[in-house]
């Protein structure tokens, strides 16, 4: 380490964990001289300056971790040079010394943010290396707590990228699990809008039962406050009959009352036409009603006998528009029952074959009154993915 006035421009290593770099700054050149020698030999990286103008040319020129200053220099002052060289991140650490007015000059040094205090001449080396180590000290310990609060920034930063990230691919993951929604529902109503004429077009005499079926289904659900089974109600009105698909023409077309076995035939279409809904995405829900439209309060019907309220609430609504309509509608073997008449059978039914409720509700309201416009068929709306009724 060279400690004479000649100068050398180290960077500093300390907060890597290498020598300190120091600043000398004094217009005595024996006292440069001395404690240049004592802090090399400290382990320091030494650099001097004889005035405040040279010491902030050599801080500009490269960093100190601690200076040692006079405070009596001519031109800028080491209290000055003081206030000018605590910038920086961290700013270096000062230790004032001065051989006149001791107390006054600790107190100014110590409130202009010098770290220590050194008066001249030198108590002892001793006294220095105690001011030179407390220093270095206080250095590591403020690089160190740089060190982690870099650390820790550059931790939240990272993990807030993570988050955005992450939150990128939620929102991606999201709108894609949106469209394949859409699409299913576009394809499921689709499905069931199929399905739905293919039971119509099998047994021509029905012409628009299910739909009818379903709209008023509709209409009850609603005026019942069953806005939260709305869409399964529609759907498992319109699918009510799925499985007269599965139902022989000989039976299903028979212009006459069926005998026993074919009415055990005519009732499997409840069961397979659960199989059907539930091979259909989304239409799982429609099973109860699909299931058990034929059921009565009594528990005299099928295929469960379920009765009253063990019954769905959406399958009792079904069951008594599905018996209206066929009422309603001329058939091969008979000719249709006029509204009152068939309003008159529902009343009489209600409370053993039918949910009186829901009667009460399609009576009173005259809801059996109201019929769906024109040809009805099922549209698909692609922006709301529902059911609307179009002429
Ligand atoms: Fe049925
Ligand atoms: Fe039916």
């Amino acid at each position: 380490m060279h400690a004479g006035d000649a100068t050398i421009a180290p960077t500093s290593l300390l907060a890597e964990g290498g020598a300190p770099s120091i600043l000398v700054v004094d217009d005595d050149t024996s006292i440069r001289r001395h404690l240049a020698v004592l802090l090399a030999r400290a382990g320091g990286q030494v650099r001097v300056a004889a005035s405040g103008e040279e010491a902030l040319a050599l801080l500009a020129a490269g960093p100190a971790d601690l200076v040692f200053t006079d405070v009596e220099m001519p031109g800028i002052s080491g209290l000055e040079l003081l206030g000018r060289i605590r910038v920086g991140d961290p700013p270096p650490e000062v230790v004032v010394m001065t051989g006149h007015g001791l107390l006054d000059y600790a107190v100014r040094a110590l409130k202009g943010q010098a770290i220590d205090f050194l008066s001249k001449p030198f108590e002892s080396e001793q006294s220095v290396m105690a001011a030179f180590e407390r220093a270095l000290r206080h250095r590591t310990l403020l690089l160190e707590n740089r060190r982690l609060q870099r650390s820790l920034a550059e931790a939240n930063a990272l993990l807030a990228r993570q988050n955005l990230s992450l939150q990128d691919r939620l929102e991606d993951r999201t709108a894609e699990l949106l469209r394949s929604m859409q699409r299913l529902a576009q394809l499921s109503l689709a499905t069931v809008a199929a399905l739905a004429d293919a039971i119509e077009a099998r047994d021509p005499y029905t012409g628009g039962h299910c739909h009818r079926v379903m709209f008023w289904s509709d209409i009850i659900g609603r005026e019942m406050g069953l806005a939260s089974e709305a869409e399964k109600l529609r759907y498992g009105a319109l699918l009510h009959d799925v499985g007269k698909i599965g139902v022989p023409d000989h039976v299903l077309l028979k212009p006459g009352r069926l005998d026993g076995p074919e009415w055990e035939v005519m009732r499997s279409h409840v069961l397979i036409g659960e199989r059907i809904v539930r091979a259909i995405p989304g239409m799982a829900e429609t099973v109860g009603i699909v299931r058990h439209h034929h059921e009565m309060i009594s528990g005299e019907g099928y295929p469960d006998r379920l009765s009253a309220e063990a019954i769905p609430i959406c399958a009792r609504i079904v069951g008594v528009v599905d018996a209206f309509d066929a009422m309603t509608t001329t058939r091969p073997y008979r000719v249709a029952l006029p509204l009152e008449e068939a309003v008159r059978r529902l009343e009489e039914a209600k409370g053993w074959q039918f949910d009186p409720g829901v009667v009460d509700v399609f009576v009173s309201r005259e809801i059996f009154r109201i019929r769906p416009t024109g040809p009805a068929h099922i549209s698909v709306d692609e922006a709301a993915g529902t059911a609307a009724w179009a002429a």
